[in-house]
């Protein structure tokens, strides 16, 4: 018998949109799920780049972390024990079951998050991450080390926010195979062309998107079809096992399209879109990114900031699935749903 946890402590590297929903909902619409599952989830460090680090083993109060966040202030007055030098220090020492990884995207290298993720399942942390970098760059690696350590590697929220496709392919498909796919998967420039069809200005989308806390850190990875190159080969490296750098795709982004092209495509009964496309030949896979024009009636035709991803498969035909307006609240959730996945696992997440 396997001794239940009623507390489950969490540390977080990264505390920006994502990070901030997050610890907010922890302390509220998310209680309710997490007891559900006996536990209790009780942050214990948070780390920035800019705005300090926080460990407190007793748990860091959610709002007076978020409080000195949103005034711009460092977490740093929060800290209780020994001085903690860096980010690495910290995944190092951090009093926690599970590690969430929250930092930026760098598209070229998909570092440092990789390796937070290395450090923290090396210390046998179960690691979660909506980082597409550690994904897209080392996910096979990180997957063997997460075995040999006994702990969890997810990652749900590193493409399509909340929507559930890791763990669709992963558990629901059964000796499937995925032949192909295409999508709709940077839901900046989704927004920003479905803005333009409405009239509205690219610019301004770009800064709606940004109010939303959609956009990267640096919007040209949006613009210039990074984040979705980095998206294909996260998905390749999940369905099939290989890795495909995001130098080597095939990449264009949307900074060519103006208003008239958005409408007259329109007018032809079509959306323009940014779309990820992935292809398995043998050991050989290509992926591209480039704006297509899409028929309304296909399932990637969505507006504002819907995303969108269809497989097509051997033995289940074409599966899509959809994701209507993603905000960060959605990649919030996806985040949830794996720390429920680490509850549901014999061990309760207890890393120690
Ligand atoms: N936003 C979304 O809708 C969404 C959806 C899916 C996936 N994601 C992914 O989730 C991740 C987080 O996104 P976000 O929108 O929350 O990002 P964000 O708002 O830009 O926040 C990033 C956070 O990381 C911190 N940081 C940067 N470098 C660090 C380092 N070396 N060590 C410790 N902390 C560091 C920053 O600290 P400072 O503020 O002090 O600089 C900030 O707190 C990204 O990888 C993104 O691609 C986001």
């Amino acid at each position: 018998m396997h001794h239940r946890s009623p507390t489950i402590r969490i540390a977080l590297v990264g505390f920006g949109n994502v990070g901030k929903t997050l610890v907010e909902r922890l302390g509220g619409a998310y209680q309710r799920a997490l007891r559900e599952e006996g536990a209790q989830v009780r942050v214990t460090g948070i780390a920035t780049r800019s705005h300090g680090i926080a460990v407190d083993p007793q748990g860091l109060d959610s709002r007076s972390v978020l409080r000195l966040i949103r005034s711009g202030r460092s977490l740093g007055a929060l800290h209780r024990g020994p001085v903690v030098k860096s980010t690495k220090h910290f995944i190092k020492t951090v009093p926690a079951d599970v590690l969430v990884e929250l930092t930026p995207l760098d598209p070229k290298r998909g570092e440092p998050a990789t390796t937070h993720v290395r450090l923290a399942l090396a210390r046998r942390m179960h690691v979660i991450s909506a980082n597409k970098g550690p994904v897209a760059f080392a996910l096979a690696r990180l997957r063997a080390l997460a075995r040999r350590k006994g702990r969890a590697f997810l990652y749900e929220g590193a493409v399509m926010d909340g929507a559930p496709i890791f763990n669709l392919v992963e558990r629901c498909l059964p000796g499937t195979k995925i032949l192909s796919f295409r999508g709709t998967l940077n839901g900046t420039t989704s927004l920003i062309l479905s803005r333009m069809e409405d009239g509205l200005r690219a610019a301004d989308a770009l800064r709606e998107a940004q109010a939303l806390g959609i956009a990267e850190a640096d919007p040209r990875h949006d613009l210039d079809g990074w984040d979705g190159a980095i998206k294909g080969c996260a998905l390749a490296h999940a369905f099939w096992g290989i890795r495909v750098l995001p130098t080597r795709v095939r990449r264009k982004g949307i900074g060519g399209i103006t208003a008239r092209d958005v409408r007259r495509a329109l007018r032809h009964g079509e959306r323009l879109r940014l779309v990820v496309r992935g292809e398995r030949r043998g050991q050989q896979v290509r992926i591209t990114v480039a704006p297509e024009a899409i028929s309304l009636d296909d399932p990637l035709a969505g507006r504002g900031g819907d995303s969108a991803l269809l497989l097509e498969t051997d033995l289940a035909g074409e599966i899509a699935i959809v994701e209507r307006e993603g905000t960060v609240d959605q990649t919030a959730y996806a985040v949830l749903s794996d720390l429920l996945a680490i509850l549901r696992r014999p061990d309760r997440g207890e890393a120690r």
